[in-house]
C-alpha cells in the first residue's frame, strides 16, 4: 500500500465536505444549541470550525485539535478559531473541558478506523492500553479484539462531559453510535436526549457504510436512555426510537412494549452447528457407493461411520432444505479422543492422516491442545434426529424444521443456530412457535437490521420459549442431552 494511502487509513482521514458540515451546524442551531465554546477534537482542515462560524457567530471561543500538522495549519485559516496540533490520545480532555464555560459544543468527525486495521498497518494511532482499561464502560469492548477508534474517542469525550451542560455532535458509523450510546447509557453519563440522523456516507465520503450524525445533549442529573432515529439531517420527525432496557439495546420500543413480556431465559438451549474450519477436507459430496469427493477435488472411499448429511446456511434457508454434502464429524463431544477412529473406520483414519497438513494447520487457539482432527460445537445435540434451525448469515427471521436423511441426523455448519428435538412433532411445534407473529415481533424489538449479523445466538436466547408456549396454549417439548438418544455420547 502506498505510504500516503496507509497514512490515510491509519488516521481515518476522510475530510468532511464543507456543505455537510454546514448542514450539521444548521441542524444543531435548529435544535436550539447555543454554545459558549466549540471544540473540534480532530478538526482536520477545519470544515466544522468553518461551518460553526456561520451557524454560531456569537460563540466567543472555538478550539480545534488535529494530529496532522498540515491539516492543523490549513484549519488555522478559519477566522476566530484557535487550532492546536495535538494527538487526541495524549490530550487531557477532562482538564480542558472542565476549564471551559458551559454550554460546550463538541462537534466533528473522528477517524473511521478500527484498532485492528491500525495494528495491521503497524500503526500507533491508538489509545494506550492502560487508558483503555481505565475507562469505565469500556470493559465489554476491550475484551474483544476489535473496536472502532472513534467509539473510544466518543466514549472518552462523553465521560469527560458527563455532569456538564454540553452537546456532543459527531459523524460516525451508525454501529459506532449505537455501541457508544449503549456503553454511555450503561454507566449513566447524564445524557438528556440522544438522536441519530442518517447520512449518505457513499455520497459524502465514498465509503459504503451506514453512517450518521450522533447528537447527545448532556445535562447534569439527566438519565435518558432513549435515542430517536431520523432518516435524514433535514427530517422533521423521527422514524423510530431505540433504547437501553434491562441491560440490552432495544431496537424498536413499540415492539418491545408490546412483546417485551416474552423476555427471559429460555428453558431450551440454542446451539450452533459444528465448527471445523477445514471445509476442503471435512465436507464431501457423494460420488456413488462409499465414494466421496472432497473440496480438493479428490475422490476417496470412506466408511459412513463418521459422515453425516449436512446443511450450510445457504441450503438451510432455501424453501426445501436438502443436504448436498456430508460432514466428517470426528467426535461426539468436545475434547473426545479421536484415536478410536483408527479402529472403527480405518479408511476414514487414513484419509484424516493423509490430510493432516490441512487439519493440523488450522488457525485458532481452540484447536491447540485438543485431540488431533478435533471439531467444535459438537455434543449430543448435534446428533438430535430433528432440529429447528435458522441462519446467522441471513437478515431474515425464518425457522426451519430439519429431519433425518438416510436414517442419519443432519448436522448443521457453524453459521446456523438450532434447537435439538426428539421428534418431528416437537420440531413442528417449536417451528410454529418461533415463526409466530408474537416471536417475530419480540425478536424484531431487538434487531438492528443494518448490523452485519443481526441474528445472533444471544438474540435467540433472550426469548423465553416457556412463556411463548404457555401463551399459545402449547406444551413446550423437552430435550435432554442425556435422554432417549440411544447414542453412546459424552455430555457437555
Ligand atoms: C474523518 S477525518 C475528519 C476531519 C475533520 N474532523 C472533518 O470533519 O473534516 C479524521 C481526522 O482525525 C485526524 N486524526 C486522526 N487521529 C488523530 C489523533 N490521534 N489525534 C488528533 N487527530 C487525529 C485525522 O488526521 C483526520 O484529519
Amino acid at each position: 500500500m502506498p505510504a500516503k494511502t496507509r497514512r490515510k487509513v491509519e488516521f481515518g482521514d476522510f475530510q468532511t465536505p464543507d456543505a455537510l458540515a454546514r448542514r450539521v451546524c444548521a441542524l444543531l442551531r435548529r435544535l436550539g444549541v447555543s454554545p459558549e465554546c466549540i471544540v473540534e477534537p480532530t478538526c482536520g482542515e477545519g470544515s466544522f470550525l468553518r461551518a460553526s462560524v456561520a451557524a454560531f457567530p456569537q460563540c466567543p471561543l472555538r478550539l480545534g485539535f488535529e494530529i496532522n500538522p498540515n491539516y492543523a495549519q490549513a484549519a488555522r485559516s478559519v477566522e476566530q478559531a484557535e487550532v492546536h496540533c495535538e494527538d487526541f490520545f495524549r490530550k487531557d480532555w477532562l482538564g480542558l473541558l472542565n476549564g471551559l464555560r458551559a454550554p460546550i459544543l463538541v462537534v466533528g468527525n473522528p477517524p473511521w478506523v478500527t484498532n485492528s486495521a491500525v495494528g495491521a498497518l503497524g500503526g500507533a494511532n491508538l489509545p494506550a492500553k492502560s487508558n483503555i482499561h481505565r475507562l469505565s464502560g469500556l470493559d465489554a469492548i476491550t475484551g474483544k479484539s476489535n473496536f472502532d477508534i472513534s467509539e473510544w474517542m466518543l466514549l472518552h469525550l462523553l465521560e469527560c462531559l458527563s455532569g456538564r451542560k454540553a452537546v456532543l455532535a459527531m459523524l460516525c458509523k451508525t454501529v459506532v453510535a449505537r455501541k457508544a450510546l449503549r456503553h454511555a447509557w450503561s454507566w449513566n453519563s447524564q445524557i438528556a436526549m440522544s438522536a441519530v440522523y442518517s447520512i449518505d456516507a457513499t455520497k459524502h465520503f465514498g465509503a459504503s457504510v451506514d453512517a450518521c450524525l450522533l447528537v447527545c445533549i448532556l445535562e447534569p442529573g439527566a438519565a435518558s436512555q432513549e435515542c430517536a432515529v431520523y432518516s435524514d439531517l433535514d427530517a422533521s420527525s423521527h422514524d423510530s426510537t431505540f433504547a437501553f432496557r434491562n441491560g440490552r439495546l432495544v431496537a424498536d420500543m413499540d415492539c418491545f412494549e408490546a412483546y417485551g413480556r416474552l423476555s427471559g431465559a429460555s428453558p431450551l438451549k440454542w446451539r450452533s452447528g459444528v465448527k471445523h474450519d477445514c471445509s476442503r477436507v471435512m465436507e464431501l459430496r457423494s460420488r456413488g457407493y462409499q465414494d466421496f469427493e472432497n473440496g480438493l477435488g479428490e475422490v476417496v472411499r470412506l466408511e459412513s461411520t463418521y459422515l453425516y448429511p449436512m446443511l450450510k446456511s445457504s441450503e438451510l434457508m432455501k424453501p426445501h432444505p436438502t443436504p448436498s454434502r456430508y460432514m466428517l464429524v470426528t467426535q461426539r463431544a468436545v475434547g473426545e479422543e479421536t484415536s478410536p477412529i483408527e479402529h472403527d473406520a480405518p479408511r476414514t483414519w487414513d484419509y484424516l492422516q493423509s490430510h493432516a497438513d490441512h487439519l493440523d494447520g488450522r488457525a485458532g487457539a481452540i484447536y491447540r491442545n485438543q485431540p488431533r482432527f478435533s471439531v467444535f460445537g459438537v455434543g449430543a445435540y448435534s446428533f438430535a434426529p430433528w432440529k429447528v434451525a435458522t441462519s446467522g448469515f441471513y437478515k431474515r427471521l425464518d425457522f426451519r424444521c430439519v429431519g433425518p436423511v438416510e436414517d442419519k441426523p443432519v448436522v448443521l455448519d457453524d453459521t446456523c443456530y438450532f434447537l435439538p428435538c426428539r421428534t418431528e412433532h416437537d420440531a413442528g411445534l417449536l417451528a410454529e412457535l418461533l415463526n409466530s407473529e408474537a416471536a417475530g415481533s419480540f425478536f424484531r424489538s431487538f434487531i438492528f437490521w443494518d448490523a452485519k449479523r443481526p441474528i445472533t445466538a444471544q438474540l435467540l436466547a433472550c426469548l423465553d420459549l416457556g412463556i411463548l408456549a404457555e401463551e399459545a396454549g402449547a406444551q413446550l417439548p423437552a430435550w435432554s442431552d442425556a435422554g432417549g438418544q440411544q447414542l453412546p455420547l459424552k455430555l457437555d
